[in-house]
């Protein structure tokens, strides 16, 4: 279960709807794990009020959990991403504590726990997924002891200096405790995460496990996740996206070097620093805009959240200036497109790019940057990664930047750009066959693994 469903109902301007594809990577990467697995999904469809029974969404059974009007404010744009998503991503933003916002936050908790109760047969397992949910293992605990519980976050945990502001830590502690594991992106997060329940709770621990005060044991530790690369590959393969990816190069006039960078509209994807030090290369003259051009795409996201209206309004402004400064007629420094595409046009995207540059300020792990090595078969193609994405203790052989160091930056992307192609496919070539074997599905058979345990699952039924 997640917050979201992976489809959207998409209301259309004559006021039909349809559904979408939902955004994020989340979705991405659990999408063939449970298509995979037979498993139902719990979460929201992404509107207001939608009271839909269980349907069949493509060999998926989708099981609907609806939010009012006030449930999206405060506890999917209030608590989730403007309490919760800020804190654990570095305080990039300034976090919000609003009590009616956590009011909120326990109740639609619970609501996403009632659904499961009703849908999981007895002895089931329950993957409980990311931020939106952390009370959900323990309530579902409470209810049916029967349940094997697992947990994972998608974003980082942070730092116990940090986690320590919020004025419901223990409360969340409490709540993940109720897996019998959790996983994370990197073991520093599983540290983090035992380290606090062992200040603030009280509860002893032992290495990568808590001893719990009813006997239990609950398990904390690291699985990266990935990304199904076979069907990246696929797809990158087939004749529409190689001959799309050839007509995106034409259309923006055949550019020597294509720059790439695809995020959600997000303050934590460091889009602003990161075309700040593209701008630069050009007003110096290192690099031309008859030459090179810088593709920037960013989904739309949390648009009613403060931060992002910001953030979006800052962005435009920045790409305008830009481009006003140093463009030419039909050349401008960047193709900004606030919009979401379709998956083939996506692998065009990656296939038609020379450099990816995927430069985070904090980011859980960065799908976008593992999608465009799967694409790159030929071993072509530059990746630019900051440090900061859990993406990073994986791809080690990207070109690495600090994305707070803006002539860093600049160093590394010319870096990039002048490396020699035998220089390029070494290093693909090492990431590609990181991401290939370590895919979504080994990535879930490893957490599921571990989960249903030595012990196997449990017999005694409700
Ligand atoms: P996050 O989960 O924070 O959004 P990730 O990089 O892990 O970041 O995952 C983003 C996912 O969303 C990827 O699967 C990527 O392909 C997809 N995506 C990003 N931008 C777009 C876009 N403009 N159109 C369609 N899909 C997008
Ligand atoms: C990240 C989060 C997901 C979330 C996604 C899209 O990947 O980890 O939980 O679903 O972003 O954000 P949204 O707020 O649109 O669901």
């Amino acid at each position: 279960m997640a917050n979201r469903l992976p489809v959207d109902e998409v209301i259309n301007p004559d006021g039909t709807t349809t559904w979408g594809r939902s955004p994020g990577g989340l979705v991405t990467a659990l999408e063939p794990v449970l298509r995979a697995q037979h498993g139902a999904w719990v979460g929201w469809p992404g509107g207001i009020d939608q009271e839909i029974e269980p349907f069949e969404s493509d060999g998926l059974t989708l099981v609907p959990v609806a939010l009012s009007a006030e449930d999206v404010e405060d506890f999917y744009e209030g608590f989730s991403n403007a309490t919760l998503w800020p804190l654990y991503h570095d305080v990039i933003a300034k976090p919000q504590f609003h009590r009616e916002w956590w009011d909120a936050y326990v109740e639609v908790n619970r609501r996403f726990t009632e659904r499961a109760v009703e849908v999981a047969a007895p002895g089931a397992t329950v993957w409980v997924q990311d931020y939106q949910l952390q009370l959900v293992p323990q309530m579902l605990r409470e209810l049916r002891p029967d349940l094997r519980i697992g947990f994972y976050l998608h974003i980082p945990f942070p730092p116990a200096e940090l986690f320590a502001q919020l004025p419901w830590r223990r409360q969340i502690l409490e709540g993940l405790l109720g897996a019998d594991l959790i996983g994370f992106q990197l073991p520093g997060a599983a540290h983090n995460f035992i380290r606090l329940v062992r200040s603030r709770v009280g509860h002893r621990t032992h290495k990568d496990t808590v001893q719990m005060p009813d006997g239990r044991v609950v398990r904390a530790a690291a699985y990266p996740i990935s990304i199904d690369a076979e069907e990246f590959e696929t797809l990158a393969r087939s004749e529409g996206v190689e001959a799309r990816a050839k007509e995106i190069r034409e259309q923006l006039g055949n550019p020597e070097t294509l720059f790439l960078g695809v995020d959600r509209l997000d303050y934590t994807k460091g889009i602003y620093a990161r075309l700040r030090a593209y701008s630069e290369l050009i007003a110096e003259g290192h690099l031309d805009v008859h030459e090179s051009i810088f593709v920037q795409v960013a989904t739309p996201s949390r648009e009613r959240v403060e931060q992002y209206r910001l953030l979006r309004d800052e962005t435009d402004r920045l790409v305008g200036r830009i481009n006003g400064d140093l463009g030419h007629f039909g050349r401008p420094a960047i193709d900004y497109q606030h919009a979401s595409f379709p998956r083939e046009e996506m692998a065009a995207l990656y296939r038609a790019a020379d450099v990816m540059v995927v430069t985070p300020l904090r980011d859980g792990m960065n799908l976008v940057a593992k999608e465009y090595v799967a694409c790159k078969f030929d071993d072509e193609g530059a990746l630019v990664l900051s440090e900061f994405a859990g993406a990073a203790h994986e791809l080690r052989q990207a070109w690495m930047v600090n994305p707070y160091d803006i002539n860093g930056m600049k160093a590394t992307l010319l870096e990039a750009h002048r490396a020699s192609p035998e220089e390029r496919r070494r290093r693909m070539r090492a990431m590609r066959a990181q991401v290939k074997e370590n895919d979504v599905a080994r990535w879930a058979a490893n957490f599921l693994g571990d989960l249903s345990g030595p012990s196997g699952p449990r017999p005694d039924a409700p």
